[in-house]
């Protein structure tokens, strides 16, 4: 392990460490349920196609933040963690603008971590203002985040993970919301 990880308190280290092989399949599971809710939603076939892209590579800007905290940057330690943390969305649109992706690809992965009642980051966008395709990966990111296993716990069964969305349902655009209950209780069925 780096030694400046070594230095922070346990709860830093769980945020700041990086599976790869876990976050590989955190980033299929909310693409394939991004694909899922665009469709629901009625979205064109290709605006549902360029999610699935977006949903595999919506965290790929923490790849970026593993590198500032193993030593880019000069002193990590003296700037909040979870400013770091909160950079990888910008980080990722930066690593994948210029590459080919669709606008639609790019502003998805840039807002997934906007909230409807404006209160994410990096642009504090509320409401319609955020991308479609942002509004869905979120809440298929919470979803996916809730329902696996963590090294700190176990994934929260359906019942759980429903009511804890639901309890911070103001983050989610409604119509996304229940589209994405739909998807997950036809997969269920
Ligand atoms: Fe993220």
């Amino acid at each position: 392990m780096n030694a400046a990880l070594k230095t922070t308190s346990g709860s830093e280290k769980r945020i700041l460490e990086f599976d790869l092989s876990a976050e590989l399949h955190h980033g299929v599971v909310v693409s394939n349920l991004a694909y899922a809710v665009a469709e629901e939603l009625g979205l064109p076939h290709d605006q549902c196609y360029q999610l699935a892209i977006a949903g595999m590579l919506h965290d790929i800007g923490k790849l970026k933040l593993t590198g500032y905290i193993n030593g880019q940057e000069r002193d990590p330690l003296v700037i909040e963690e979870l400013k770091y943390v909160r950079m990888h969305s910008t980080l990722g649109y930066e690593e994948l603008k210029g590459q080919g992706y669709s606008d639609f690809v790019l502003q998805s992965i840039l807002y997934h971590h906007e909230n409807y009642d404006g209160s994410g980051y990096p642009s504090n966008k509320a409401g319609k203002e955020i991308p479609i395709g942002a509004r869905i990966l979120r809440v298929c990111d919470v979803y996916a985040a809730l329902t696996s296993d963590r090294p700190y716990r176990k994934g929260f069964d359906m019942g759980t993970v429903m009511e804890l969305m639901i309890d911070e349902v103001k983050n989610f655009d409604m119509q996304v919301f229940l589209a994405f209950q739909r998807v997950v209780h036809k997969e269920k069925a």
